[in-house]
């Protein structure tokens, strides 16, 4: 997958501002439709196929449920289906929804490469494939892509760690490491290339120093996201790279499970608490923030990604135009698929409260 580089982002920005101008940020579902053979319009009570990962972290648990409510809600029939087991069980999912007649598979990948058979199978029945949070790769038959701005998450992940070494470990040099997700995750890669978007410049001046020199993504990453994995790494470069009384000043971790793994491995040798970053808004790593333990977490409400996924889903229905908002920016490998991104926050203990405040769990615990 391609992800834009600033000034490929600065284009995106500005073909954006020019789509609103002109009112062209919708794809016409049924010209698009009628080339690539997607259902443009069908019956109100449909069948809808939700093809959901592994329960790695909150957010997908919520929008199980979320997706269950919602889609019942609009009249639909949904299929929501975890594969817990696997691809394989992943493939075999898409497979039973595609026999059920769903009319739209919104799809959040274990791995996003490994679809393509299950996919064609789907379009050529006629649904119409949404990728949800995690791109589809190298396949044309997806039709959209819903998710929060990956790009712009590990950005936002990048500065916090900036941003906390400077609040809490006086002056730079610093000594830091870096963590990524799973590596069949499409998402992994973007989150770790938009937190050196802002890193690298200051590995390259001396500001921050990766101290065990594992500095690219296959060294960083964490199979499976798995909080154990994670954990063993950082014992690992503890015992090798921070002997005595050695300091690490800060962890770049890409979401909030593996932000608790590494400050538990980080607490067991008995060091001081690093500047950690995290993502999802997980209850334990809310509540860490607010006792000044983990550093940051990414505000990407599963109420809002969900909502949006339906209105797409009534749209389609209706065989209305989908809105997008970027058409430049997710090349997965065989198209660039139209995208609708929503905004990421980053949240510190600074604004714990506010990013919270309409948050039916969260909020009543940062009160
Ligand atoms: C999601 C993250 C999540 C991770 C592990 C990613 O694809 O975007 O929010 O932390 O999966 O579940």
């Amino acid at each position: 997958m391609k992800i834009m580089g600033k000034a490929t982002k600065f284009a995106a920005v500005t073909a954006i501002a020019a789509l609103a101008l002109t009112g062209c940020g919708r794809q016409d579902a049924n010209t698009d439709a009628a080339a690539d053979s997607s259902a443009a319009g069908f019956d109100e009570g449909a069948t809808i196929g939700v093809a959901l990962p592994q329960k790695t972290s909150e957010n997908w648990v919520l929008a199980e449920n979320l997706f269950n409510k919602d889609l019942k809600e609009a009249g639909f029939k949904p299929d929501v289906q975890f594969a817990n087991g696997g691809v394989a069980e992943q493939q075999n999912q898409i497979n039973a929804m595609i026999t059920k007649g769903a009319k739209v598979i919104v799809v959040g990948a274990i791995d996003g490469k490994q679809l393509g058979n299950q996919l064609k199978a789907a379009k050529e029945a006629g649904a119409t494939i949404i990728a949800y949070d995690r791109l589809l790769l190298n396949t044309p038959d997806v039709d959209y892509y819903v998710a929060y701005d990956n790009f712009k998450v590990g950005q936002l992940q990048g500065q916090a760690l900036l941003d906390g070494l400077k609040e809490k470990k006086g002056k730079a040099p610093y000594n830091i490491e870096l963590f990524a997700g799973s590596p069949d995750d499409a998402n992994a890669k973007v989150f770790f290339d938009g937190a050196m978007d802002v890193l690298k410049p200051k590995i390259d001046d001396g500001t921050l120093k990766v101290a065990s020199g594992q500095k690219k993504f296959d060294q960083a990453v964490t199979q499976g996201w798995k909080a154990e994995n994670a954990q063993k790494r950082m014992d690992t470069l503890l015992t090798g790279t921070y002997p005595g009384s050695k300091k690490v000043d800060g962890v770049l971790s890409p979401n909030d499970t593996l932000a608790r793994a590494v400050l538990t491995s980080v607490k067991a040798a008995g060091k001081e608490t690093p500047i950690v970053t995290g993502q999802d808004s997980e209850v334990e790593s809310v509540k860490s923030i607010m006792k000044g333990v983990q550093y940051s977490t990414i505000n990407k409400d599963t109420r809002a990604l969900v909502e949006h996924t339906v209105t797409m889903v009534k749209d389609l229905q209706q065989g209305k135009e989908l809105e997008v908002n970027d058409t430049e920016s997710y090349d997965n490998g065989v198209k660039t698929v139209p995208a609708y991104l929503l905004k990421p926050q980053i949240v510190t203990k600074a604004n714990v409260k506010e990013a919270y405040v309409n948050d039916p769990v969260l909020g009543p615990i940062t009160k």
